[in-house]
């Protein structure tokens, strides 16, 4: 890991969950210009990042040149840097890309300068295009050091431009990713399958996590994928249990919606400032799993000034009652309570706390002794 790099887990957005291959040089300067004008670049969302299909061809030098869609790529970047925020890029080990776009094979040293001269801040870097290759290999064992040789080597081609670039891994949880993400350099590594705008999807992915914490820490993070926040699938409660989970789950928070177009209710969720202070928390511990009883399920994450972030889970689709005891959450006697949701400090409360939880809602606390 560059020094320094992701010592918190990457905020920003991403144009693959809302506009997969729509994606072009306006769309960008427009998701940057909404990024400020909405409030999420002071609410702490800087990485504007452009997903797959924006590869052409290669130069007669083998230099990778944008297609149509990205006339002047340095432009561009220069555009996202003039509004304080910070330009990513996608590109494979492969020779193609998951879209089958140009992937960086054979061109890793080449293409990471070309980043750098352009003002590149952050690659994700997708094995798909490799797994051809993997599948040729004579022993799993060998595939997989076809897979982290690749992912060492434009982990050395970033560092050689002395440019900071975050190196997100985009591998889908191969091999247990998260045992050796850290030693090919990844700062956060892709941990699933993609996400989708489902809430039974979501939900897969983000309980899914539990026993992942000890794996992720400050410049190295599990990414259970982008979020779906804002792009209508959701409810509004779902949105909220989404995003919660994911601050619990000290994710990336890379917002997948086109945020030209946001509610006043996508941008509460998206910019609560006590939300996000649990997933940027300075301890840099990612939360994890305490129990699960039927539907209801309780996470907590330790934050840096001694108190947790508890999350009470209903994965039900209906309104569930039940009671939380602060003791089996590492409290003793009564606690000190806020409703991160509601923004309502509870005052002193005394366990067992009885708790009604909307369908597919959470009840976000921050609890201190
Ligand atoms: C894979 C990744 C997605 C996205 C697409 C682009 O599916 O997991 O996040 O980058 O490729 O083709």
């Amino acid at each position: 890991q560059q020094d320094g790099l992701a010592a918190r887990p990457p905020m920003g957005w991403n144009s693959w969950n809302h506009f997969h291959r729509n994606v072009d040089d306006a769309t960008i300067r427009a998701q940057a210009e909404a990024m400020v004008s909405t409030g999420m670049r002071d609410a702490g969302y800087i990485y504007i990042n452009i997903d797959d299909t924006w590869q052409g061809t290669r130069d007669a030098k083998g230099n990778i040149q944008p297609n149509s869609k990205f006339p002047d790529m340095k432009a561009l970047a220069d555009f996202v840097h003039s509004k304080g925020l910070k330009l990513g890029i996608y590109s494979s080990p492969g020779t193609t890309t998951c879209a089958k776009f140009e992937g960086s094979y054979g061109h890793e040293l080449q293409d990471a300068r070309t980043y750098a001269a352009w003002g590149i801040d952050y690659l994700k870097y997708d094995l798909c295009g490799l797994r051809d290759q993997m599948k040729a290999a004579p022993t799993p064992e060998t595939a997989n050091k076809i897979m982290v040789d690749s992912y060492i080597k434009m982990r050395d081609a970033l560092r050689s431009t002395g440019r900071p670039i975050v190196y997100s891994l985009c591998q889908y949880g191969n091999d247990a990713v998260w045992r050796w993400g850290t030693t090919v350099g990844g700062n956060l590594w892709r941990t699933t399958g993609d996400i989708n705008d489902h809430y039974a999807r979501m939900a897969e992915i983000g309980f899914g996590q539990a026993g992942l914490s000890r794996f992720a820490g400050p410049g190295h993070w599990n990414d259970p994928d982008m979020l779906e926040v804002g792009n209508g699938g959701m409810t509004a409660e779902e949105y909220r249990q989404h995003m919660a989970l994911w601050a619990i789950l000290a994710a990336p928070l890379l917002a997948g919606n086109d945020l030209t177009t946001m509610t006043p209710e996508t941008i509460a969720i998206l910019t609560n400032r006590d939300v996000i202070a649990v997933d940027q928390d300075a301890a840099g511990k990612q939360g994890d799993r305490v129990s699960a009883e039927g539907p209801i399920e309780i996470w907590t994450k330790p934050l840096a000034d001694g108190s947790k972030a508890v999350g009470v889970f209903n994965r039900h689709p209906s309104a569930m009652t039940t009671q939380v005891d602060f003791a089996r959450l590492g409290f003793s006697g009564p606690v000190k309570a806020k409703d991160l949701w509601l923004s309502k400090d509870l005052g002193t409360i005394s366990a067992p706390y009885a708790v009604t939880v909307p369908g597919h809602g959470v009840l976000f606390l921050r609890v201190s002794q």
